[in-house]
């Protein structure tokens, strides 16, 4: 393992490598207390043992096999209202490496990247610290399945499972590093809506009619149109009526 990565302008210099641990969001949280990271910090473990998801779900991860991080930002360029930017770039880039591997890889609104019919092979969990000078602190956990190809429950795949045979998986890791500092200069710079476009161009099922659950209409046929500033869900429904959504106000089915 490197220490450093050297394809990169400031991410990925400062490297902690744990060979276990809970949580690399945690971890990272606690060594942002301690004065022990910076931005462009990276904690990044070979076996995550209590992996939070999205939703407070688990996130589980077979030791050694796959990709468990954490990289430390400081976008203060940006302001709580843009919070959603950072999901643009961090799903953006994961797609953009993965589509070197296997075709047909997409971003879930908000925060998965999917393969259009295999299943999940990732995500991401993003945990803010805004203060009124905007985004103090930004922790960027991604989880990757990479090289596991068993899983104890339907849902999930892998790299591995995908392209048929065993990745490296600190090229992944490299590419994935190098495609985020990419974006993440280019939204400092204002390019947003250049990012947004990409994001749509990505994004799973946009266009497309397919079916969801939301609590006032229950399930009901429509296709995603978009997504706003803020980064709610478009979605048109069959009835040419336009709904906005929030994280977790509708259901994938
Ligand atoms: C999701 O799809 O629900 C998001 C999963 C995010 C998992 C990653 S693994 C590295 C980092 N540390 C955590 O505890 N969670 C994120």
């Amino acid at each position: 393992m490197h220490k450093i990565l050297a394809n990169t302008i400031f991410l990925g210099k400062d490297i902690h490598f744990l060979p276990e641990c809970h949580s690399t969001n945690d971890e990272a949280m606690q060594l942002y207390k301690q004065g022990m990271v910076r931005e462009g910090s990276i904690v990044i473990t070979d076996k995550q043992t209590k992996g939070r998801g999205q939703r407070g779900n688990q996130w589980y991860s077979e030791p050694a096999k796959n990709l468990t991080f954490t990289l430390v930002l400081a976008p203060s360029f940006l302001d709580a209202s843009q919070q959603f930017d950072l999901n643009i770039i961090v799903t953006l880039a994961v797609q953009e490496v993965l589509a070197q591997y296997a075709p047909d890889i997409k971003v879930k609104w908000p925060n998965d990247i999917l393969h259009q019919y295999e299943g999940k092979l990732g995500g991401v969990l993003i945990e803010n610290s805004v203060s009124n000078r905007g985004l103090d602190m930004s922790l960027v956990g991604i989880g990757l399945n990479v090289n596991q190809t068993d899983f104890a429950f339907p849902g999930p795949t892998s790299l591995a499972r995908l392209t048929g045979s065993e990745v490296d998986l600190w090229e992944v890791f490299r590419l994935i590093i190098k495609s985020i500092e990419k974006y993440y200069l280019l939204l400092k710079r204002g390019e947003v809506e250049l990012l947004r476009k990409l994001f749509i161009q990505n994004l799973y099922r946009y266009n497309d009619w397919a079916s969801y659950r939301d609590t006032k209409s229950g399930v009901f046929s429509g296709k995603i149109t978009g997504i706003t500033m803020e980064g709610k869900l478009k979605i048109e429904k069959d009835t040419g009526q336009l709904n906005l959504y929030a994280f977790k106000e509708v259901e994938f089915l």
